[in-house]
């Protein structure tokens, strides 16, 4: 029999070094320094070794029996020792790792953890937009077993592994199960979904295989079906896994197969914090946001850009959400860092191989943003993809992609299938470049699987506008910017898996923006899980299809100066009425999106309903713009480029930077204003210039969109505005 005892409380933390006058802090697990420095902005927060200590009384032990130390997560390098003597050092800060303590163990004991994440050129994230909280932030725990046990060291492995290949046609699946064995085991009694099979071991490994009729798939958020599979020794130890019986296909015309049919995957990422919490997140975290992902109706989740906890995978199992999983390869390739790739890697696909959520495995993220395409580069993630393949036959490879790598990069033909990380519309550029991106791409690789592993803008849902504007970090342009690319993707059916970053703000103490200190607010729901912002309910309303419900955008936007106003309902049924002030105003048919305009000239009540369904908010006429509506210091928006101001036969800086460019007058002008730029820039304007996607792509953007991004002011605008006026476009 296996015991597992919980070592979450009574631990002394102190930072290194260790003065002897600190105080004793006791804390409990999960536990990180970062919590409060890791969030509150200023790229300031504690990065360096800090101690975790306590007693540890030798359990009582049956002759033969294994003391085994289990540590769930350890942010981002640790060390264990056992009255002063170092046993075990582990190189990766989101997956589990095991320590043999038996030999090592008095009949009392001081057990010490020392935990790092500092600054270093060998372990994986360096480099990332999210804070690298320190810590033991996950459970640990002894594990006694009995002399003869499954295997616990190898790679903090679960001890069995379970493969189930369906047959549509039969509607049978075949599953093998593996299990590895320390000591000498006469067999393994294995069982799996009432079936028994005994085997012997082999140089510590046994395996049977099974086959189940009429088998019940399992079937995503729809019927998210697990059968079980178990191993027992005759010592009395034993192990178990759950597991479904699901075929995955991904095609570069169909896009994602689920048991044959076509289920495109539609849904976000998630970073594992939480305001006030850090990464030390608990099971009801992690139910709450499984809640809320259910709620949007997301059949799929980007568990970024790490492995995260065993409980997340276990719920995205039983919720029937398919995964992207991957290790923190990200923004920066390191020299040093190969075999930190590889490690996290053979982890991740060791402990998580059994989760039937998981459809891919991500080698990378973003890695060429700072890093050239060169030979290390791509022997690395060769590396890493034949390891992939090695550890696990059934799932393809992916990787994400920042939007600057040429889609003829030689690295995208690595991963089984593709993805990009694109932010036109936000970042840079218009909205429109997205389709273009992928239509391009698409057209030119059309035996290519791709994906898109993240797209989104940031909003604070304090800030309204009636006139919102890429950049303005308003809760309005957010619905703007992700109304576009909800169509853009309903569009196109072939884009495997589409992942909104991020369904929830995060910690990325690196920031300032957007007036929240230390805030990556890309999210759909707000850091704390306190609001869903508007944007949560347009994909609620394309992806939820069991919740009726209705939405009124703009509810925080009360005060507005506009005579007519736009009121925006986000809602799930095909017909939505509008009322102001008890009346009539409206009704709609259609589908996810119905606007109305709405004269306003006092206090309003606005209500939509759909049948049983309805919302009510208050708006009000008013003078001047409310100032608590705006990011502090930022123009009050006003688009003085507005096109009826620009005789449309001559050229603008609303034009596009490729058509301007193509045109003999008009492009020595704008190309000899770069060039000068250019010098001023140095390498970047050499890396545009060497790199074609990045060149087609800029020709693709509006002038004044490449101004405002190079922080050119309205006047020398207004300026060159004026002088493109003066060339006639034919
Ligand atoms: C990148 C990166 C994310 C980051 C995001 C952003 O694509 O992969 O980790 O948070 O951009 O800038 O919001």
């Amino acid at each position: 029999m296996r015991t597992i005892l919980s070592l979450n409380d009574n631990w002394k933390f102190f930072k290194a070094p260790h003065p002897e006058d600190t105080g004793d802090e006791i804390v409990t697990l999960p536990h990180t320094w970062n919590a409060v420095d890791g969030q509150d902005g200023g790229n300031d927060y504690h990065r360096g070794t800090c101690w975790y200590e306590r007693k540890l009384s030798k359990p009582e032990l049956e002759a033969g029996h294994r003391v085994w130390l289990e540590v769930k997560g350890a942010a981002m390098t640790a060390e264990v020792y056992l009255n002063g003597e170092k046993l075990a050092r582990h190189e990766g800060g989101y997956s589990t790792f095991r320590v043999d303590l038996t030999d090592h163990l008095k009949d009392d004991n001081v057990l010490a953890i020392s935990v790092d994440n500092s600054d270093n050129d060998t372990v994986y994230p360096q480099k990332a937009d999210f804070t690298f909280y320190g810590g033991l932030y996950r459970d640990v725990n002894l594990i006694v077993v009995p002399a003869v046990h499954f295997e616990l060291g190898y790679c903090g492995t679960p001890g069995i592994k379970v493969t189930p290949i369906v047959d549509l046609e039969k509607q049978s699946a075949q599953v093998a199960v593996e299990a590895w064995v320390e000591g000498d085991a006469k067999q393994v009694t294995f069982t799996v979904a009432g079936q028994i099979q005994t085997a012997v071991p082999a140089q510590g490994r046994a395996q049977a295989a099974f086959t189940i009729e009429n088998v019940h798939l399992w079937d995503g958020v729809d019927d998210p079906f697990l059968y079980t599979a178990s191993a027992a020794l005759d010592s009395g130890d034993e192990v178990s896994a759950r597991f479904g019986c699901r075929k995955f296909e991904i095609d570069p015309q169909k896009g994602f197969l689920l048991n044959g049919r076509s289920y495109p995957l539609r849904g976000g990422s998630r970073h594992q914090d939480r305001q006030g919490a850090g990464n030390a997140l608990t099971l009801e975290h992690h139910k709450e946001d499984m809640a809320i992902i259910r709620e949007l109706g997301a059949n799929t989740l980007r568990l970024a850009h790490y492995q995260h906890a065993q409980e997340f995978y276990d719920l995205c199992d039983e919720n029937g959400i398919v995964v992207w999983a991957e290790i923190p390869y990200i923004t920066m390739h390191m020299k040093n860092g190969r075999a930190n790739t590889l490690s996290q890697m053979e982890e991740l696909i060791v402990q998580c191989y059994n989760h039937p959520s998981i459809a891919v495995w991500g080698l990378s993220n973003e890695i060429t943003a700072a890093s050239a395409v060169n030979e290390e580069l791509l022997e690395n993630h060769r590396a890493l993809n034949d390891l992939c393949h090695k550890l696990d036959a059934t799932r393809p490879t992916t990787m994400a992609d920042v939007f600057m790598l040429e889609i003829e990069s030689p690295i995208l033909e690595i991963p089984d299938v593709n993805s990009y990380n694109l932010y036109f519309g936000w970042y840079l550029g218009e909205l429109e470049q997205n389709d273009e991106f992928f239509d391009e791409y698409h057209e030119k690789y059309p035996d290519r699987c791709i994906g898109f592993s993240e797209y989104g803008a940031d909003a604070n849902p304090q800030y309204q506008s009636a006139a919102p504007e890429k950049g303005d970090y308003t809760e309005s342009y957010q619905c703007v910017y992700h109304e576009h690319m909800l169509a853009m993707i309903e569009a196109r059916p072939w884009l495997w898996a589409t992942h909104v970053w991020n369904l929830f703000d995060f910690a990325a103490d690196g920031r300032d923006e957007g007036g929240k200190n230390g805030q990556n607010q890309k999210g759909l729901v707000t850091f704390d899980r306190q609001l869903k912002k508007d944007a949560f309910y347009l994909y609620k309303a394309a992806w939820n299809k069991t919740e009726p419900f209705v939405h009124l955008c703009g509810s925080r936007y009360v005060d507005r100066t506009e005579d007519v106003t736009e009121i925006k309902v986000y809602s799930n049924q095909s017909e939505v009425s509008l009322y102001v002030d008890g009346r009539l105003l409206a009704s709609q048919t259609g589908r996810t999106v119905f606007k109305f305009q709405v004269p306003i000239t006092g206090e309003h009540s606005i209500e939509a309903r759909s049948g049983s369904c309805c919302a009510v908010m208050l708006v009000r006429k008013v003078d001047a713009l409310n100032p608590d509506y705006a990011l502090p210091g930022r123009a009050t928006v006003v688009n003085w480029f507005d096109q009826g101001e620009n005789d449309p036969t001559c050229f603008s800086v609303s034009d596009k930077l490729g058509e301007i460019q193509a045109h003999p007058q008009a492009g020595p002008i704008i190309n000899q204003m770069m060039a000068q730029g250019a010098a001023s820039r140095g390498d970047v304007a050499t890396a545009v210039k060497d790199n074609p996607g990045l060149v087609r792509m800029m020709g693709r953007m509006t002038l004044l969109s490449l101004l405002k991004q190079s922080g050119a002011d309205a006047e020398s605008i207004q300026q060159l505005n004026r002088v493109l006026q003066g060339i006639k476009k034919s």
